[in-house]
Parts: structure tokens; sequence; C-alpha cells
């Protein structure tokens, strides 16, 4: 291989490189995948830059979901990046410990859970990535009333789950409503949902239910990802920093070979 050759060869790897990064860099900013149901999700609003809905959100989770769930990555310290004062956590959302340093870990043992629930109930820290934001918005706005279950409840997007209605005070209680068909085709009986109806209702009306979810799933996302912002806005950066860099290399490339001809 001659000197030339090989400088060619080492200026398409650099340039191989050069896009590899750019392809991660945007790979990085894309949204994560959605799971995939029979249910069609809602959309979940995107409230992950609204302070006053993430603070909303934390109070909920706190008031809501830590009795069974941890969220064991998550410090309360860390509320401060969402604008809650240390005073305001410390006498208002401590619970389970009495350390603002501490992370978001319960009493509850992992036996005693899985003998009460039957399923232990999981960690929450990083749920809006495992799941998408979508499928909690409309996991938590899909519960029913259904007597042959355990905890009297069900869900549409998670059948038979473990987890009881946590929020029906606020929701109300709504039953499914179901239709037995046969496929003209292929001869098949189907089972599919046709609405909810209200039976009681909750203490919120259901708009303002849809807001309250939106803000606990607008918390979740941020408790998965607090470095978020930080890492978009670096982002941008990074794509200057290759644009300049790329150009450096191309006029570097073409005084290199000016001479050799
Ligand atoms: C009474 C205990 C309890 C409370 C309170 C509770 N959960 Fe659950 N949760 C469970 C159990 C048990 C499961 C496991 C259910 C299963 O897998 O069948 C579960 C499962 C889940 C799942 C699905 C996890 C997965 O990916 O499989 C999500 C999401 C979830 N809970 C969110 C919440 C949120 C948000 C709150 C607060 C509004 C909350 N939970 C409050 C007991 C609870």
């Amino acid at each position: 291989m001659t000197t030339k050759s090989l400088f060619a060869a080492l200026t398409r790897v650099g340039a191989g490189f050069g896009v590899a990064a750019l392809a991660l860099v945007w790979a990085l900013a894309a949204a994560p995948a959605q799971a995939q149901e029979n249910i069609p999700l809602d959309r979940a609003p995107d409230n992950g830059e609204n302070l006053a809905s993430l603070q909303h959100g934390a109070q909920l989770f706190v008031n809501y979901c830590l009795n069974c769930h941890s969220a064991n990555l998550m410090r309360y310290s860390r509320l401060q990046d969402i604008g809650i004062p240390q005073k305001q956590i410390e006498d208002n959302l401590l619970f389970t410990t009495d350390k603002v340093g501490n992370t978001m870990s319960i009493a509850m043992r992992p036996d005693d859970a899985k003998a009460w629930f039957g399923v232990a109930p999981p960690d929450l820290s990083v749920e809006a990535r495992a799941r998408g934001r979508d499928w909690l918005y409309t996991y938590l706005r899909s519960f029913y009333r259904d007597d042959t279950r355990p905890t009297g409840w069900n869900n549409l997007v998670y059948p038979n789950v473990g987890m009881p209605h946590v929020l029906w005070q606020l929701q109300g209680i709504r039953t499914a409503k179901f239709e037995d068909t046969t496929d003209a085709e292929t001869g098949e009986k189907v089972h599919s949902f046709t609405g909810f109806q209200q039976v009681t209702p909750g203490t919120l009306s259901p708009v303002d239910y849809d807001s309250a979810v939106a803000d606990l799933v607008a918390y979740l996302g941020w408790m998965s990802e607090p470095e978020q912002k930080t890492r978009k806005q670096l982002g941008v950066w990074v794509l200057l920093f290759l644009g300049v860099l790329s150009f450096f290399a191309w006029r570097l490339n073409a005084a290199y070979w000016k001479d050799i001809k």
C-alpha cells in the first residue's frame, strides 16, 4: 500500500467516524421506541418542560405510588432541579425516609410485596423509558372495575394487572363495556372493547383527571432521565463542533494533497 492510498483510506475512515458520530447523536436525541399494544395508545401531552406540571407530578408520585413502588435511582434532593425548595421537600414529601439526600426507597420488603400482590411492584426509576410515556398515560387512565379480579380492578392496556386502581378516588369508578362478535370471514369470536361507563364520579372531572395523569407521567419521564435537558443542549454543541471539525478536516485534506498530483 502506498503512502497515498493509505492516506486516502485514513481520510475515508475518518469521514466514516464523523458520519457514525452524527448518526449516534441523532439517535440519542430521538424519542425511545414505543411498545406495541392492541389497544391504541393515547398521546401523552408533553409537559416535560413545565415546572408546575413536574412539581404536581412529583407530589402525586410521592403520595400515590411510593407506598408500593420505589424509585431507587432518584434522590429527594434532586427535586430541587424541578424547582421544589429543600424546605418544602422536607416538610411535604419525605414520608418513607427522613433525609433529603436519600433515594426514593420504600419500607415494604419485596417478599411481602410479592405475597400481597402476587407480583412485586417494580421500581419506577426508569419506567418511562421502559414502557414509553404514551403507554403510561393510557395505562393510568384505563383502569376499570372488575369483580372477578382479586384487587377488584382490571386494566385495558395491562389485562389482569396485579396493581389496584390507586387513583380511583380522583377518577371515580368506571366499568368497561365489551362486545362479543363473530368475524364474518373467519368465523372467529372477537371480544372487543367498546367504551367505559362512569359509575360514580371522582373528585376530579374527567378533564382534570387526564391533566393530573399527564403531570404524573411528565414527572415519571423526567425522573427516568433527569439529564435529558442538559443532554439535548449538549447535543447542539456536539453537532456544531463536528461541523467545524469536518470543515477543517476537509481544508486540511485539500492542503495535504495540493502538491501531490
Ligand atoms: C398498592 C400498591 C401499588 C401502588 C400504590 C401503586 N402500584 Fe403500580 N404496581 C403495583 C403492582 C403489584 C404492580 C405489578 C403488576 C403486575 O405486574 O401485574 C404494579 C405495576 C405498575 C406498572 C407496570 C410496570 C410494568 O412495566 O410492568 C406501572 C407503570 C405502575 N405500577 C405505576 C404506578 C404508579 C404511577 C403509581 C402511582 C399513581 C402506582 N403504580 C401505585 C402496585 C402498586
